[in-house]
């Protein structure tokens, strides 16, 4: 579809949604995701414990991007920043805006106190699932947490399209969120509903 036409298709909408991927395959997305509106906002890196090495004349891989893609005035888009809170002692900083931070300048006092709030960073530490895992490329909890809770307010719904484990649903079923899951392969949907009745059985409807 022509980008000037995609906001009178009829599936338009407008919010923001995460891509998992390494950049091999997630640089050739981002003109297709132009194309129809969606926007580059910000991107994460999870770091894992230990990679797959494809190729041994490169460095070890233990990384994986999820992008963060927008439709829509970014302003209207659900977004909340998230905190952790290991601030270090008495933290207290003035931070001058960049010219280039959409040509505004001046400055922000915040004061952190000793284990107080500070802004989460883009680089997540967290071990992958291997070796108990129901899917080849199971996403952790503890990685998808934040990122429902960023994007989506409590009690929306979070989409996977493409579900794998369901990871995306038990982590939406903790952070009180509903999930839509897709998956096309039928004996693992099985076992991502048979994982979803262990993890969060009073949460899970079928259909
Ligand atoms: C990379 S895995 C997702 C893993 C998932 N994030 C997790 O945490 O387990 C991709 C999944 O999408 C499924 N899939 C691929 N194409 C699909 C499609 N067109 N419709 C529904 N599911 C699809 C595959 O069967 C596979 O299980």
């Amino acid at each position: 579809m022509p980008a000037s036409d995609y906001r009178t298709s009829h599936c338009y909408w407008e919010g923001s949604f995460w891509v998992f991927g390494s950049l091999r395959f997630l640089a050739p997305l981002f003109a297709e995701m132009a194309e129809h509106g969606f926007r580059y906002s910000q991107d994460v890196v999870w770091e894992k414990q230990n990679g797959t090495g494809f190729n041994n004349d490169r460095f070890r891989r233990v990384h994986e991007h999820a992008v963060l893609f927008y439709r829509g005035p970014w302003a209207e888009v659900y977004h909340a920043p998230q905190v952790t809170n290991d601030a270090r002692a008495r933290v207290v900083r003035k931070k001058e805006k960049p010219a280039h931070w959409h040509g505004a300048t001046g400055s922000t006092t915040y004061v952190s106190e000793d284990g107080g709030p500070r802004l989460m960073r883009s680089v997540m530490q967290v071990r992958n699932e291997h070796g108990r895992a129901i899917h080849p490329t199971q996403k952790p909890l503890e990685l998808l947490l934040p990122l429902i809770r960023y994007s989506c307010p409590a009690g929306g719904v979070v989409l996977d399209p493409f579900a794998g484990s369901g990871s995306t649903g038990a982590a939406a079923a903790i952070e009180g969120r509903t999930a839509i899951l897709i998956e096309k392969d039928e004996s693992i949907a099985r076992r991502a509903m048979q994982r979803l009745d262990q993890e969060a059985p009073l949460l899970r409807g079928i259909a």
